[in-house]
């Protein structure tokens, strides 16, 4: 039986996924919706039979989905979800999961009452690198890691906004953020300081901080700070370093560089993470088997408890610790 799948969103990141999808055998994309309606049309025309509809209530009323993917900006989940639990569709959305916490913490006591299949698109999970050193952390004792996403800014309209996008840490550090949860454990205090330094004032409308640092004590004892910049003209360091009693652990989207007392070993990445998280969401559906899928809207929450929990510590100046992860 060939997987009927639907999605709402037309932009970068639904395109991505829709790659992985059609290298995947027995499924196909049945219908597309968005805010333009030409865009809908537009990426119907790609897969035999598609459609594309005004909302995804006429979306789910027309056509009998297996699960839908949600490719939306931070700010623009409202009444999504919340469909797709109504009727009991299993559903893949990108991160982050908004730009506040109440209605994903809403969402994910319904999910977890109806035990609805999910996943969020933390990629970086997926990661050959991140596998390996998950696998050789087991053996060290972590005592403190260093994170960074320092890159240019997006220009989306929604991304230089921080009503739409949430600011750079919740939308795009958020990724760093939910690799330390899943290589060094539960984060429980954060204390952040962010500021606006160029970009407020050369890119027209932007009113995200450019650069900023979170402190944060984990529930295993270990200190990390993970940082953010978006200011630099081109892209720097992104990953996580992670530094042990055994040696250093460098997680990069191309690699893992383990330095130990007398060896630097590197390990390159084989396999495409995005595609792992498609395999791994798709082979859930049919089999029910959801042991491939390594982060889902409950364990994405805690992340997005995290990086909202910074913002608040910034805004106000004061530590922030974090409530239900092991504080
Ligand atoms: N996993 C990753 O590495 C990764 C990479 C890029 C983007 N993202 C995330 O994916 C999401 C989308 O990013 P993008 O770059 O594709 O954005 P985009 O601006 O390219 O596309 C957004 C799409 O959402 C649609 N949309 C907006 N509001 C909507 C609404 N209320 N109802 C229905 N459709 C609506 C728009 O029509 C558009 O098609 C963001 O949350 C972003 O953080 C994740």
């Amino acid at each position: 039986m060939t997987l009927q799948i639907g999605f709402v969103g037309t932009g970068g990141i639904a395109r991505a996924h829709q790659n992985h999808l059609s290298s995947l055998e027995g499924v196909t994309v049945a219908g597309f919706t968005g805010t333009r309606m030409a865009h809908s049309e537009k990426a119907a025309r790609e897969w035999k039979d598609a459609r594309a509809y005004e909302s995804l209530e006429q979306m789910l009323d027309d056509r009998r989905l297996d699960a839908v993917y949600i490719c939306v900006p931070p700010d623009s989940h409202d009444g999504l979800e919340e469909l797709l639990i109504d009727r009991g569709i299993p559903f893949l959305v990108e991160k982050p999961l908004g730009t506040d916490l109440a209605l994903p913490r809403r969402l994910a006591a319904r999910i977890r009452e109806q035990n609805l299949l999910t996943s969020v698109g933390y990629h970086w999970r997926y990661l050959d690198s991140a596998q390996k050193a998950k696998e050789l952390l087991l053996n060290t004792k972590i005592g403190m890691s260093l994170g960074y996403w320092m890159g240019t800014m997006p220009r989306a309209p929604w991304w230089i906004v921080q009503k739409g996008s949430g600011g750079q840490f919740v939308e795009q550090t958020t990724h760093i953020t939910d690799l330390l949860r899943y290589l060094v454990g539960e984060i429980t205090e954060v204390y952040a300081a962010y500021s606006h330094r160029v970009m407020h004032e050369v890119v027209e409308g932007a009113d995200v901080s450019d650069v900023g640092t979170v402190t944060m004590k984990l529930a295993d004892g270990s200190v990390a700070t993970i940082s953010n910049t978006c200011l630099i003209p081109n892209y720097h360091t992104v990953g996580l370093d992670i530094y042990t009693n055994d040696g250093i652990y460098e997680i990069r989207e191309a690699c893992l560089k383990r330095a130990t007392a007398d060896t630097v070993t590197q390990y390159n990445n084989q396999t495409k993470p995005m595609y792992n998280e498609n395999e791994a969401f798709i082979r859930a559906l049919r089999t029910g088997d959801r042991s491939g899928i390594l982060s889902d809207y409950e364990d994405s929450l805690k992340t997005h408890e995290v990086t909202m929990a910074a913002n608040e510590s910034a805004r106000t100046g004061l530590p922030v610790t974090i409530p239900g992860n092991g504080a």
